[in-house]
């Protein structure tokens, strides 16, 4: 057998131990299928005492993660430390300038800093690779850059982010509240350190943005992602979702457009509203789904674990695979100088229906108010629905889809009502996912 390739890794959370048990437990078919041994060389994480369930005796210990693609004997550094910047960032780049490849789940940083070490991992001829980044343990990376390499991408989209799916699918399942539901995906281990990046949309977009860069050859542009959480959902939305026919799901979404003479960019991660009828309306739990749509392909869909300790090393394990049989590649599949920049599209053209929701004072005139202001942005009903008061609340729910129109006009709507006194928030808007 060929001589091993020999790894280190940084960070022992749950990720870090599920490698070592993926590494341990299918050593020798890794073997057969790599060509050679993969062998754990050297691990690293903040602290050394922590119970995690894997022997670590048998591994040599460094207490600087950031020097380990330093050490001759490393051939590739596994960076599962997490957050975009500091201890990981430095690994990173330390290792690349070493001349060592470099294997991360690490999505915050791929969609901040992915350009940069790319370019630096291209100059230095090795490997970075990130397919655990974006959804878990779905070969979906893979699935864009090989499978799917002959086709354009005409558009990508689906569920990124296993918390909030968890989240919705169980409240939709047991009527229990947000934060109940929240602490379960924690302890299940599936939500970030600060779990405000999974509800809030960040770690999704900081998916989306990756994705997008794969199947459009656009440079990375986390910044421009059109980006809303689940935090604004009330039970009762799911309830009203329902009771219309559709369930409510947070989607990130991209294609491009040629505007102005240039191809455009469009990146939005939101609550949308998904028929009852498609394919990721059965999405539950902290499963993730990504289709893509090739123009010979036609649609694919990609589905599976997005988190958790066995999926995401497994996607960490494929990527290491893929160094030891010597497939470098470029990380964002065409070579970082030739992706193409891309300004954000302009959205206020697209076409779709809406999901708006007001939470509205109980007296005469406000649905009058509320239906004027949408005539005269001239935003169509298709169906609406009002509750009556919950309990002693002061306002009612108001709930309605729009018929298709620009996303414009929703918007116009919103802006005559800013400020209006028959609504104690701002109204609330979820597209209707179209198939
Ligand atoms: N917090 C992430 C999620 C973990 O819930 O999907 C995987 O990236």
């Amino acid at each position: 057998m060929a001589e091993p390739l020999r790894i280190a890794l940084a960070g022992l959370g749950t990720v870090g131990a599920g490698v070592i048990r993926v590494i341990e437990a299918n050593q020798a078919l890794i073997a057969r299928r790599a060509g050679r041994p993969i062998e754990i060389v050297a691990i690293s994480a903040r602290d050394r005492n922590r119970q995690r369930g894997v022997d670590l005796s048998r591994y040599a210990w460094e207490d600087d993660m950031v020097i380990l693609g330093e050490k001759p004997e490393v051939d590739v550094v596994v960076e599962l430390v997490g957050g975009s910047d500091g201890p990981a960032l430095a690994c990173a780049r330390t290792t690349i300038e070493a001349g060592k490849s470099l294997v991360t789940a690490n999505k915050a940083m791929i969609a901040h800093h992915g350009l940069e070490l790319a370019a630096k991992a291209e100059a230095a001829k090795v490997a970075l690779k990130f397919e655990a980044a974006v959804a878990g343990g779905i070969p979906v990376i893979k699935g864009l850059r090989e499978g799917a390499a002959a086709n354009a991408i005409e558009r990508v989209y689906g569920i990124l982010n296993g918390t909030c799916n968890f989240i919705l699918s169980t409240m939709e399942d047991t009527g229990r509240d947000f934060a109940d539901v929240l602490a379960e995906a924690q302890a299940k281990g599936y939500a970030e350190a600060d779990p405000a990046f999974d509800i809030e949309g960040t770690d999704a977009a900081h998916k989306l943005a990756i994705l997008a860069s794969i199947a459009f050859g656009s440079k990375v542009d986390f910044r421009s992602v059109d980006t809303a959480g689940i935090t604004r959902l009330r039970a009762a939305d799911i309830a009203q979702a329902d009771a219309l026919g559709y369930v409510i799901r947070l989607i990130g979404m991209a294609d491009t457009e040629a505007q102005n003479g240039s191809n455009r960019l469009f990146q939005r991660v939101q609550p949308h509203l998904v028929a009852f009828d498609h394919p990721l309306a059965h999405v539950d739990g902290a499963t993730n789904a990504v289709v893509a749509e090739g123009n010979f392909s036609g649609r694919l869909l990609f589905q599976g674990a997005g988190a958790g300790e066995g999926p995401t090393a497994s996607a960490v394990v494929a990527d290491l695979i893929d160094i030891a049989r010597g497939e470098l590649g470029a990380p964002f599949s065409v070579p970082v100088a030739e992706l193409e920049e891309m300004a954000p599209a302009d959205t206020g053209h697209r076409q779709g229906r809406s999901y708006i929701r007001f939470m509205a004072a109980d007296r005469p005139g406000v649905l009058a108010e509320i239906t004027a202001a949408l005539r005269d942005a001239g935003v169509s009903i298709e169906s609406l629905i009002q509750k009556g008061r919950a309990g002693d609340a002061e306002a009612v729910m108001v709930s309605m889809v729009t018929h298709e129109g620009p996303e414009s006009a929703v918007r116009k709507a919103i802006e005559l009502l800013d400020g209006s006194s028959a609504l104690s928030e701002p109204p609330l808007v979820m597209h209707l996912l179209g198939n």
